[in-house]
């Protein structure tokens, strides 16, 4: 390692070498599955699947509901590699290990990353099974000092002060709300502001008043260190969050957020997301 981001680009060069010497299959579209969204790599053709700890330098998820590997394959006929369990900062990893994967994916040359989240809807007009496309986030974390860019910076990658005005690209947002149209799913595809909270717990009610009043649409535990390590090194970034639960923001309410029910949305939109979101990786490799 490098002290305190991170492995060497040297070192994340020893992974990328081992994936491309395990497949001929050559990734320019890069996919994260979202808890409960792991089916997303089960329509993947001709699939080479490479379990997280056959992976040198890889850290090992431990989260159920995540398998834990990733699957090399062809999507509608495009080259991708998805990873099926991510890693999350709840677990115990610094930010910069859980977006380890989105740097090999860059040197095995992914140029283009989409990555899926399961999300709570703070947006009152949200219902449980909406997909929202990532518009933008806000990176509370980072508020607090703690980044995935934090430390030394090794140019290679990417810049000292990386811009993050324009990380959600304009051109596939434009794709996906067309593609939504056409699968006459337009209903219930949604447009927001995404941010990541460290969790493991779910947030309070005051939390999460406080974040409707500063403009989130949703909140989960996940993608937004993801999208700034992708941005620093110019691949593309696409996002979606499915809304599995309504965010409490009243006293008076009973129900609690749970794993279980983030899981069973999943499952209910599973059909659909595959659909979508292979379509969209055979739109975004045309442009
Ligand atoms: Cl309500 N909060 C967070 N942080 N993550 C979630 C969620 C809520 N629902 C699904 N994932």
């Amino acid at each position: 390692g490098n002290g305190t981001n991170g492995y060497s680009y040297e070192t994340l060069q020893e992974t990328a070498n081992f994936l491309l010497s395990r497949t001929s299959i050559r990734p320019c579209i890069g996919v994260i599955c979202g808890s409960g969204m792991g089916s997303l790599a089960e329509n993947i053709d001709d699939p080479v699947c490479i379990p997280y700890e056959e992976i040198p330098n890889f850290p090992i998820s431990t989260v159920e509901g995540h398998h834990g590997r990733l699957v090399f394959g062809w999507l509608n006929g495009i080259p991708v590699v998805a990873m099926q369990g991510r890693f999350h900062y709840y677990e115990g990893y610094p930010l910069w290990k859980c977006c380890l994967p989105v740097r090999v994916m860059k040197l095995i040359g992914v140029k283009t990353l989409i990555a899926t989240n399961a999300a709570g809807g703070l947006n009152p007009n949200y219902k449980i099974g909406d997909i929202m496309i990532v518009k933008d986030h806000i990176n509370m974390m980072g508020f607090a000092g703690n980044n995935p860019l934090h430390g030394p910076n090794d140019e290679r990658f990417g810049p000292r002060f990386p811009p993050m005005n324009k990380a959600y690209n304009h051109k596939y947002r434009s794709i996906a709300k067309e593609l939504a149209k056409e699968l006459n799913i337009e209903n219930m595809v949604r447009e927001g502001v995404y941010t990541c909270l460290g969790g493991p717990n779910f947030e309070t009610v005051a939390e999460l008043n406080m974040l409707k009043m500063v403009g989130v649409d949703a909140v989960g535990m996940s993608t937004v260190h993801e999208v700034i390590i992708a941005r620093h090194c110019d691949m593309k970034v696409f996002a979606l969050s499915l809304i599995t639960n309504e965010c409490v923001t009243s006293y008076d309410k009973d129900d609690e957020a749970n794993h279980e029910e983030v899981l069973d949305v999943g499952r209910m939109r599973q059909d659909i997301l595959r659909k979508y979101v292979s379509k969209l990786v055979a739109k975004f490799a045309e442009i």
